[in-house]
């Protein structure tokens, strides 16, 4: 959700209003998906390298969560919306691990559309992550191969992403998914995060569903 920041420095407004404005988007983003058949979609919020910002940013977008959990997750489960979180959970502030837990709970038998949340997120925090807990579990070299270690990632059923949209034409993966995006098709956007419109999303599917994916065939 890239250009927040931006999005409020060019209407000279403190970067929380840029969040907000950015968080205005899920809803009607989310309904684009659900209609347009999309399974499942992840929201990078917060990596582990933001926790390098202004403190007050950082406990502005902590409250943001917080509120926007509050509102928005009833609304994401009348619609059947399925909710997880990815990232390292421990170092999150209680209240924001509790809401987590929360509207996993309370999403858990949708299965309309699934939504995963990367929250102090990090693809190779989550590469550790995985490569410690199958040491962990004691595992011989023979045993791991590529389905076992996907296995072990925070949420092994994601399935391997098609389609990465960045928005504010970043040309940097910035540490998201790195696992599961080795064949992700990318669609770059100048288009700010708080501007991405539903109009733009069916834009960046049709894009994807343009393109021939060879996977290293031919
Ligand atoms: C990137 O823009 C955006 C973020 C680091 C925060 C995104 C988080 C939210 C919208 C808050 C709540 C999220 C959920 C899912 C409830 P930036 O600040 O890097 O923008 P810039 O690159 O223009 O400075």
């Amino acid at each position: 959700m890239d250009g927040n920041g931006r999005w409020a420095q060019r209407r000279w407004l403190p970067r929380a209003a840029g969040h907000r404005a950015g968080v205005s988007v899920l809803t009607p983003l989310l309904e684009t998906a659900g209609r347009a058949g999309v399974k499942t979609l992840t929201l990078y919020a917060f990596s582990t390298e933001n926790w390098a910002r202004p403190e007050s940013e950082v406990k502005t977008l902590m409250k943001l969560f917080l509120e926007t959990a509050r509102q928005k997750v009833p609304e994401l489960d009348e619609r059947g919306a399925r909710l997880r979180f990815l990232g390292r959970r421990e170092h999150l502030p209680a209240s924001v691990r509790e809401a987590m837990q929360e509207a996993e709970q309370m999403t858990a038998a949708n299965e309309s559309l699934d939504v995963y949340i990367a929250l102090n997120y990090g693809g190779r925090a989550e590469i550790v992550d995985a490569t410690r807990r199958i040491v962990a579990d004691g595992l011989s070299p023979d045993e791991v191969d590529e389905r076992t270690f996907a296995s072990y990632l925070y949420a092994p059923d994601v399935p391997e992403v098609d389609l990465v949209i960045r928005t504010s034409g970043e040309l940097r993966v910035s540490n998201f998914l790195l696992w599961q995006i080795a064949y992700a098709e990318f669609y770059v956007t100048e288009t700010l995060w708080p501007d991405f419109s539903p109009q733009e999303f069916l834009q960046a599917i049709e894009s994807f569903a343009s393109r021939s994916r060879r996977r290293g065939g031919v």
